[in-house]
């Protein structure tokens, strides 16, 4: 594999809103991440990605972009944001955005000239039908709930498409004056020295014209649009010629959020030729210990995951290319409380998970909090929560005859502003993320989880990931851990999740004990070095290694 120089990111992932406050208003900000890039650069971070800052009217939280080429006022400002950029890059880091292409805000410059005379050209940049039969062009849902369309108002039947919210109608990417517009925005930021981008929903770029109605799949009479409208074919056109204007010229590092490609496509989207550097996996992202699924049975959840996990490793192998490996990000619950049973969420489960996924071959992301073991924080009641997403999701439950505590209970599992509480930097008032009111509710878990305590005790998790960090930036390791195979070890012990990564002469052994319970494994030969151990000690006896609960080590052979 040809060396590049973001082969060895050590990312972190910012929501903005709930990083850092500066200004008292209650909002995370710009200046505020300025404020602790030492924090993060002091933790081993050198890629930073900041989900979006643009000028928005936050339906989706900055993700309907109203002004491509300016800031959120709420954010700061445009020379904020290049400051971040020269800031991070003083120190050797650098600054991801976050790319929202696949559709803008209904209130972008382009969606407003479209809908006040859809003869303009700028109607072409959106996807506008005719209704059928006084409904909608076809049955698709939302991926937030309800019909993908969106009656233009004035007009007999004339629909928009919009496969998130309607404030975020899409871009019509095969109208090449489009793209043009798109492509030179991109160059505009990258030419102020951004790192690169992490690409929002690029999976739906490409629809399947034909727009049939389909049989529908649940009580609201829609049906999921994922089989026509997520990697259709002909997709790979359009990254080409995106990857082939911009983001090659300048050798930056794009993630696309992509899943689902047969192993055929993987190829074209993260090797040598690729249209983004890598894409971030999924393998995991429908694993939750609570969910109906596994109801609380972990030693069948571990299983699963374990396959998974080197499923994808198998088919990124044959490949000339990395996956992206992290554990939680905006969008999903923490993973502490996804992937381990309530009365066991602790340090040692919580450093078991890190080391898990962020030895695996690639390269990995942090994200906000994660680092000192930020939890859920569940709400008494819907109201508490913020986001239209949570809000289609609690009523698509109570349509499937859910009754309103069940459905509650639900979204405190499942929902993504779990991770959407604000960092939690002090045990003080407010948890150092604000002098005012927090726009969102702090988890009042601070008083016991936050980085001020942690900071100087050598047994924290914070502590620990600095190691692991450390460990997986080693000079002497550090290819092995991007590039070295993966095999699988002790695949036949049920609740163990290990593999040896191994590149020339250098052989590193990952061992997690992903269960509560004491477990002995057949060891023969011996290790040169502990390079980490989340217990005091290790148990090796006549070639015997005893692993307490959710012990993990990792060993240089
Ligand atoms: C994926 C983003 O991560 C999510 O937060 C957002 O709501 C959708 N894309 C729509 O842009
Ligand atoms: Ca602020």
């Amino acid at each position: 594999m040809k060396k590049k120089w973001w082969h060895n990111t050590i990312g972190y992932q910012i929501y903005p809103k709930s990083f850092q406050d500066s200004n008292g208003d209650g909002i995370g900000d710009i200046r505020g991440i300025i404020n602790r890039l030492d924090y993060l650069k002091n933790l081993g971070i050198n890629v930073i990605w900041v989900c979006p800052v643009n000028k928005s009217p936050m339906v989706d939280h900055g993700y309907d972009i109203s002004d491509y080429d300016d800031i959120d006022p709420m954010f700061g400002s445009l020379a904020d944001m290049e400051e971040l950029i020269a800031e991070a890059n003083k120190r050797g880091m650098k600054i991801l955005m976050d790319l929202v292409v696949n559709h803008t805000s209904d209130q972008h410059e382009w969606f407003k000239k479209a809908m006040s005379d859809l003869n303009s050209k700028y109607a072409d940049y959106y996807i506008i039908r005719d209704g059928v039969d006084g409904k909608e062009p076809n049955n698709w849902r939302s991926i937030f709930g309800g019909s993908a369309w969106e009656k233009i108002d004035g007009t007999e039947n004339k629909y928009y498409l919009h496969l998130f919210t309607k404030a975020q109608p899409d871009l019509n990417w095969e109208n090449p004056e489009l793209r043009e517009e798109i492509y030179a925005m991109i160059n505009r930021w990258l030419d102020k020295g951004l790192g690169g981008f992490r690409v929002d929903a690029i999976s739906h770029l490409k629809k399947d014209f034909t727009y049939k109605n389909i049989e529908p799949d649940g009580p609201d009479g829609f049906v999921n649009s994922f089989p026509y409208a997520s990697n259709i074919d002909g997709i790979e056109v359009f990254l080409n010629e995106l990857n082939e204007r911009t983001f090659k010229p300048h050798d930056a590092l794009t993630i696309g959020e992509v899943d689902d490609l047969t192993p055929e496509k993987l190829e074209s989207f993260v090797g040598e030729n690729g249209c983004f550097s890598t894409i971030f996996d999924f393998y995991h992202c429908f694993h939750n210990i609570n969910s109906k699924e596994w109801h609380g049975d972990l030693p069948a959840m571990v299983a699963d995951i374990r396959k998974k996990m080197f499923a994808k490793q198998e088919c990124v192998a044959k490949t000339s290319g990395l996956l992206c490996n992290y554990n939680e990000n905006h969008d999903t619950a923490r993973s502490c409380n996804r992937f381990i049973p309530k009365e066991d969420i602790n340090y040692f489960s919580k450093s078991m998970l890190a080391v898990m996924n962020n030895f695996l071959k690639g390269i990995i992301f942090i994200y906000q909090g994660q680092e000192i073991g930020m939890t859920d924080y569940p709400k008494k009641n819907i109201n508490e929560y913020l986001d239209l997403a949570t809000f289609n999701s609690y009523k698509g439950l109570l349509l499937e005859g859910l009754s309103e505590a069940d459905a509650l209970a639900r979204i405190n599992i499942e929902c993504r502003e779990n991770a959407r509480t604000p960092m939690q930097w002090t045990s003080s008032y407010n948890a150092g993320f604000t002098e005012g009111k927090p726009w969102f509710d702090i988890n009042p878990n601070c008083a016991d989880i936050n980085v001020a305590a942690q900071e100087n005790d050598e047994k924290s998790l914070l502590s620990f990931y600095k190691k692991m960090i450390a460990t997986r930036s080693r000079s002497d390791l550090v290819d092995a851990f991007i590039y070295g195979s993966v095999t699988p070890k002790y695949d036949d012990i049920s609740g163990i999740i290990a593999y040896e990564r191994a590149l020339g002469d250098v052989k590193i052994l990952v061992i997690n004990n992903y269960s509560a319970d004491m477990t002995t494994l057949d060891f023969e030969g011996d290790f040169t070095e502990m390079l980490l151990n989340n217990y005091p000690d290790l148990v090796l006896q006549n070639g015997k290694l005893m692993l307490l609960p959710y012990q993990s080590i990792t060993v240089k052979l």
